[in-house]
């Protein structure tokens, strides 16, 4: 397939992630179909899509000519035959979970036209442990977008061993083509490229904590105002979510029976206490005072 044959695009899950990626695909000039299982979500995207608009019209982003034409580009559909049936490209954002990914993507192998490659924006599952559900093997890829996905500009591919050559220059072309910056993984690793980096960030942000060397505002200061990182490991943990840190780590920790994978204790401290960031109003900061 060259990449001008890509003209309609499929998205699976209106959820966070994909109402945004089939809107920017829209705004970029695709033809999209965005597939929930949940109507309500569905309707929920479509009202999104009405409000961002006209928003983006007011501050000079978007010509009305564009935001119209956008409109135009894409509907949210109840249907996985109506909007896989004549995708070139499908970009699936579904629930993190494997095995439902994995029904997905057989089930998008019957319903898309054979020349469709079929992507995943998963954050964490390599496309190699889906693959093999699909008769198309060298079309099945990692597309990491990043949250939220109308603003963020990095687009993680990711080369698996089963991944052609074409669908990975055709996944990196259409990124670009949707204004990100992609980059290319050429082998599949656990976490990909930025989460990797950033857990070794926050893996030695608190061990000088915990050693002692620095308080959690100092420790942040130096990663803001020296590396120019919009904000510190330990603020960024807070917004994330401690509780999603904690889960993440143990599931690494029972996968490889590693000790050097097991959350750090004053992460843990915090977890048993409930105090899981911003959303509890206490994390490494104390957010009950101020906003
Ligand atoms: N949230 C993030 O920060 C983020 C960032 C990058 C990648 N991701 C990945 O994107 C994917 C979606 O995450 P999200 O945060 O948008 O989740 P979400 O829960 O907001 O959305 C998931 C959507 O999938 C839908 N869904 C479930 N089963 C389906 C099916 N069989 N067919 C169609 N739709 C189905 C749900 O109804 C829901 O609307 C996950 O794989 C996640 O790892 C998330």
């Amino acid at each position: 397939m060259k990449f001008e044959d890509i003209r309609n695009i499929c998205v699976v899950g209106a959820g966070n992630m994909g109402h945004q990626i089939a809107l920017q695909a829209a705004i970029c000039g695709f033809s999209v179909k965005c597939f929930d299982v949940n109507v309500e979500t569905l309707k929920k995207a479509d009202d999104f899509v009405n409000s961002y608009l006209p928003g983006r019209v007011e501050k000079g982003r978007l010509s009305e000519d564009q935001a119209r034409q956008a409109r135009v580009n894409i509907q949210f559909v109840d249907s996985l035959q109506v909007a896989a049936g004549d995708a070139d490209f499908v970009i699936e954002a579904a629930t993190e979970i494997l095995s439902l990914k994995r029904k997905i993507f057989a089930d998008l192998d019957q319903t898309a036209p054979a020349h469709c490659i079929l992507a995943t924006n998963s954050s964490a599952i390599v496309s190699s442990k889906i693959a093999d559900a699909t008769q198309r093997q060298d079309k099945v890829v990692n597309m990491h977008f990043f949250n939220p996905a109308l603003v963020m500009k990095l687009v993680e591919v990711v080369k698996g061993p089963h991944v052609s050559d074409e669908t990975a220059d055709l996944t990196m072309q259409l990124s670009k083509v949707m204004q990100k910056v992609p980059v290319l993984l050429k082998k599949e690793v656990d976490g990909f490229l930025l989460n990797r980096i950033f857990a070794a960030i926050s893996k030695e942000a608190m061990w000088l904590l915990e050693m002692g060397v620095a308080d959690v505002e100092d420790i942040d200061n130096a990663c803001v105002f020296g590396a120019g990182h919009p904000m510190g490991p330990f603020r960024l943990n807070d917004l994330t979510g401690i509780d999603l840190s904690y889960i993440m780590r143990m599931e690494k920790f029972r996968d490889t029976g590693n000790a050097a994978d097991l959350p750090n204790p004053r992460l843990v401290e915090h977890y048993m206490k409930g105090e899981f960031g911003e959303k509890t109003g206490k994390g490494w900061y104390d957010y009950s005072t101020k906003k």
